[in-house]
């Protein structure tokens, strides 16, 4: 069982008053402010920059092993968003097999990210080894449709970087994607560090702030657990990021807000949570367990996790 399933099990049984009078909207149900928070918190943080020296220095170890000399590669990104990350990857890729051809599915369900993905891909000639599928929806409705197709090919590598959060169940979602992996694939997962302040805001405010409908408050640590309990064999990597936050401690900074909203994962988080629960949020969020403050600057602890699975044996 998956812990937010364990949690708002507990919450029901007992009758706890965890949810609030009003709801909280979820940021992720208005796309067009949860992509311009997502902006901002890419332009505020070292995530895409942890991620590249990631993918520059560990990863290509791990793609010299995928695909066993084969001409053809398969590779299915799952969440891709702009594609910045999965174009680096690809390039990678490419230059431990570059003989290969690749065939790369992009598993996304926003339109505006799926746009933005193809114009990229559109600027980069050299990218003429890979031929591009788009798929704009869900990892669920990819899954579903894979299925009704009694598709059997397999793929070589597959990627979900930051996006186990948005699906009900990643536990089902990873043993999905993990049984379509070939004989020498790799199964590559990104999320927030369970050491990360992410990990202890969602430890402390999970019920005020986690949607239940998707997975939404996971960390590596989460999965880790996970694959443990089912034997899964995978290798982890722990990958140091910061995000500054200082904004968010000046009343009604509108950037402050935009980042708050990204870290609570809740729509004008400012404008709807009770005092008492933006007071305790704003006060975790620079305690030394989440944040340093260094030259004036509240700087968030932003590290990553990455795991590598392999296939089912
Ligand atoms: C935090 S962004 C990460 C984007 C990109 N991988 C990166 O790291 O820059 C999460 C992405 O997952 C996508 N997403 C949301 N729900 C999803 C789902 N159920 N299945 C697949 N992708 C989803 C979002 O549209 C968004 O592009």
């Amino acid at each position: 069982m998956w812990p937010c399933d364990r949690l708002s099990r507990s919450r029901t049984r007992f009758g706890r008053a965890h949810t609030m009078a009003a709801p909280l909207k979820s940021l992720v149900s208005d796309d067009g402010r949860y992509q311009t928070a997502f902006q901002l918190f890419l332009q505020r943080s070292s995530e895409h920059q942890c991620m590249l020296d990631f993918i520059h220095t560990q990863l290509p170890d791990i793609l010299a092993s995928v695909g066993d000399g084969k001409p053809h590669l398969n590779v299915i990104g799952v969440g891709s968003g702009a594609g910045e990350i999965d174009l680096e990857m690809l390039s990678e890729l490419h230059q431990k097999h570059p003989a290969a051809t690749v065939d790369n599915e992009v598993v996304e369900p926003s339109a505006q990210q799926l746009h933005n993905y193809r114009v990229l891909v559109s600027q980069k000639p050299e990218l003429s080894f890979v031929k591009f599928s788009w798929n704009q929806m869900t990892a669920a409705q990819f899954e579903e449709r894979w299925k009704l197709k009694k598709t059997t090919a397999k793929a070589d590598f597959i990627h979900m970087v930051q996006m186990l959060y948005y699906v009900k169940d990643p536990g089902a979602t990873i043993s999905f994607f993990q049984h379509l992996l070939s004989e020498k694939g790799k199964l590559l997962i990104i999320l927030v560090s369970g050491q990360s302040g992410w990990g202890k805001l969602w430890r402390t405010y999970r019920h005020q702030l986690c949607n239940a409908e998707i997975s939404q408050c996971v960390t590596t640590a989460d999965i880790e657990s996970y694959l443990e309990s089912t034997g899964v064999r995978y290798r982890s990597y722990e990958l140091p990021s910061q995000l500054d936050i200082t904004e968010c401690f000046s009343e009604g900074d509108g950037t402050g807000e935009l980042l708050l909203d990204f870290l609570t994962e809740v729509l004008d988080f400012s404008k709807t949570a009770s005092p008492e629960l933006k007071a305790g949020v704003l006060e975790l969020l620079r305690h030394p367990d989440c944040s340093v403050e260094t030259q004036g600057r509240v700087i968030f602890n932003n590290n990553l996790g990455v795991l590598v699975i392999d296939p089912q044996s």
